[in-house]
């Protein structure tokens, strides 16, 4: 018996009959362009939450409980929805969203007990928001006994974060929690939402570093970058950024003023490079990586102003270690502002590059990185745990 189901057990006195696994999700290319019609290229990572739960009549309401964010049970409402105001309990906001928005359709879930485990640090840009709002949207199709599609349940659990969490976010996280395949990134299509699955070669590996700088997209910054765009986009008469070319953006230059015109610039020659990607893995050119992911990085760095002096460091430090020895591609990864950076190593060098990373890390900033090789992982999925039968 899993560690998890123990602690539920002893927590709740009852047997969990629900096991819900969504991962992370870590975007090798394509930043800040999903809001826009873009082209983004995410995997779901092997950290995840893990969602248990008991359909138990005598329970108040659904309670939640989380031994990770301070072990008490919180109480939720099958029928009224209210955004929690204390600081200490916005994370429930994703779950009240993700009840509320299934609630305007109609549904009404039964009265349950929760448990919620975590090995995904949240505020590491690693898309613990949109695991925890998949594994409650789960849970509630669980519970009702009836499946939507995995595009429906992260359109869902998208707006649950507009209008519960008050984050516009695009739908890039969903989409890779909801829909991510192993070993495999996702080029997802943001205008059209199609998902194309694009194999990661085997003797690539994926190595995640989370500066520790937490990062929180609430607080309007993310907002702001959305709004530029919206605001650019009117000053080039364009109706979509897939309209609009790099010429026209530098004919528009004084127009659009100098902050305009560098959010603009990352976004076009964003979607520029995650096309460019998606054809040099496509075609095992693997050497072009690294230059993508590299200007990639600059530009969310100048342009788009959205790194920090931890993220460019670790990135400096991965270009460091050195192509020659087997390192790919670095660049941060998710909305920034703190977050975590992405790295391709060659699989023999992982271990060696996790080293370098960390010594420097420490030796720059005098911290531990929390910093792991991972594959692309399968898709958020919900099981039922059967009783074990009874042996005399
Ligand atoms: C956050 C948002 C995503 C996306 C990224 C930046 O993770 O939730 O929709 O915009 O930032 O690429």
């Amino acid at each position: 018996m899993s560690a998890a189901v123990k602690q539920f057990r002893a927590r709740y006195g009852v047997e969990p009959t629900i096991r819900i696994e969504a991962p992370g999700r870590v975007n090798l290319i394509g930043e800040h362009i999903d809001y826009l019609d873009g082209w983004v290229m995410p995997a779901a990572i092997e950290p995840r939450i893990t969602l248990l739960a008991a359909h138990d009549p005598s329970a108040c309401g659904i309670e939640v409980w989380s031994a990770e964010r301070g072990g008490m049970v919180h109480q939720l409402s099958t029928s009224e929805f209210k955004v929690r105001s204390n600081p200490e309990e916005a994370w429930l906001n994703y779950l009240v969203g993700v009840l509320a928005v299934y609630g305007d359709r109609g549904i009404r879930v039964p009265v349950c007990r929760v448990g919620i485990f975590s090995t995904l640090p949240s505020g590491a840009g690693l898309s613990s928001s949109a695991a925890l709002e998949t594994a409650m949207a789960l849970l509630v199709e669980a519970l009702i006994g009836k499946q939507t599609s995995a595009r429906e349940r992260a359109l869902l659990c998208q707006k649950a974060e507009h209008d519960w969490v008050g984050v516009p976010c695009g739908i890039m996280d969903q989409f890779a929690v909801g829909m991510g395949a192993e070993d495999y990134l996702l080029k997802i299509d943001c205008r059209d939402l199609k998902v194309e699955p694009t194999p990661l070669p085997r003797a690539v590996s994926l190595v995640i570093a989370d500066s520790g700088v937490k990062h929180a997209l609430g607080d309007g910054e993310y907002r702001k970058r959305r709004d530029d765009c919206e605001a650019a986009l009117a000053v080039l008469e364009a109706s979509s950024f897939r309209d609009v070319s790099l010429e026209l953006v530098n004919q528009f230059r004084s127009e659009l003023g100098d902050r305009l015109f560098r959010r603009v610039r990352h976004v076009v020659t964003e979607m520029r490079r995650a096309g460019d990607f998606a054809n040099a893995l496509k075609a095992g050119q693997l050497d072009d990586l690294g230059r993508l992911m590299r200007a990639g990085h600059d530009s969310l760095k100048n342009d788009f102003e959205v790194s920090c002096a931890e993220l460019d460091f670790l990135v400096d430090a991965g270009y460091a270690f050195g192509p020659d020895r087997g390192q790919l591609g670095s660049r941060m990864t998710g909305g920034g502002f703190g977050g975590s950076t992405v790295h391709l190593v060659r699989e023999e060098v992982a271990p060696a590059f996790l080293k370098h990373l960390k010594a420097e890390y420490r030796r720059a900033f005098d911290v531990d990185l929390n910093c792991f090789v991972t594959r692309a992982a399968g898709a958020a999925k919900c099981e039922l745990i059967l009783s074990a039968p009874s042996t005399r």
